[in-house]
């Protein structure tokens, strides 16, 4: 596996492979790598002939009173996990090369990014969007893999490839779990012992109400009621950002769930903020 840190070879070296006619499969992440991580790169692995994964803690991503000073690293041990992988580049940029002084742009993708998580964190996906297209113009992807886990920022991303007339297929994978449903999230290292058997929580609430729906129960103030109650029976759970019906591709909540709907949840375990959702049909 190759290690580059420098943009412009990356980016000649994607060049080189295209000009041979050879896809390029590209997962971005930040790092602290998980199965859930593994489960994008093997899906690239099977699809193209070369796997660029990159490792950036974006800064424009991350609020002021967020956790980007403490955001896990192991960029040693995530390198192991990249090889055991046979992933072709890591591409692990420094900061100043990426965002050098005097850096204006910003990407974004219009109301989207003010539902669901971006009510909660203010300009999270302008930051996202900004680098993601900044990767795909540095990578040249044929295909770029993203975690349902994250059910908003990809739906965000197709909108950009899109708008924007990017020429990259975006593949949603799906989310992958800890033995008790939990999903994996480089945050979860945050939780303390008690914390992450709470944490269990979410995906229990997502599966006894995505079952409560296909029973026929199916109007919105049944299921945020049904979903707020299975959440704050477990104490640790100290705010519900949000947890309701939403269309998955508008992200408006719905008034019912009539049609296939996304079940989402944001809540904080001790001070830990978690996401999961499941797509459910009635
Ligand atoms: P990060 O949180 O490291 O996640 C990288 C990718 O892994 C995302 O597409 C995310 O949805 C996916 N992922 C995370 N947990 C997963 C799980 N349990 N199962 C399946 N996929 C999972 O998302 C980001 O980084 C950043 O916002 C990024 C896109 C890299 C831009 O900075």
């Amino acid at each position: 596996m190759e290690i580059i840190r420098i943009p412009h070879i990356v980016h000649d070296t994607s060049n080189g492979h295209l000009l041979h006619g050879r896809s390029i499969g590209f997962v971005p992440t930040m790092g602290a790598l998980h199965e859930g991580h593994l489960s994008l790169i093997k899906r690239s692995k099977d699809e193209n002939d070369i796997t660029i994964v990159s490792i950036f803690v974006n800064p424009l991503q991350f609020g002021q009173s967020e956790d980007f000073n403490k955001y896990p690293g192991d960029i040693e041990g995530d390198a192991e996990k990249l090889r055991k992988e046979e992933v072709d580049i890591l591409f692990a940029p420094d900061k100043s090369l990426l965002y050098p002084e005097g850096f204006l742009t910003r990407v974004e993708v219009g109301k989207l990014s003010e539902k669901l998580c971006g009510a909660f964190r203010t300009g999270h996906f302008k930051g996202v969007t900004t680098i993601v297209a900044k990767l795909f113009n540095i990578v040249k992807p044929t295909r770029a893999y993203f975690g349902q886990k994250d059910f908003q920022q990809a739906v965000i991303i197709k909108k950009m490839v899109k708008d924007l007339d990017m020429p990259i297929d975006i593949v949603v994978c799906p989310t992958i779990r800890e033995h008790d449903g939990l999903a994996m999230s480089s945050r979860n290292l945050y939780l303390n012992e008690e914390e992450r058997k709470a944490a269990a929580v979410i995906y229990r609430c997502l599966v006894q109400t995505s079952e409560m729906i296909k029973s026929g129960i199916i109007s919105k103030e049944k299921t945020r009621r049904f979903m707020k109650e299975k959440l704050l029976a477990e104490p640790l759970v100290r705010e519900i950002q949000y947890a309701s019906i939403y269309d998955p591709e508008t992200l408006e909540e719905v008034e019912a769930a009539d049609k296939e709907a996304l079940l989402a949840v944001a809540v904080k375990v001790g001070g830990t903020r978690l996401i999961d959702n499941m797509l459910v049909k009635a």
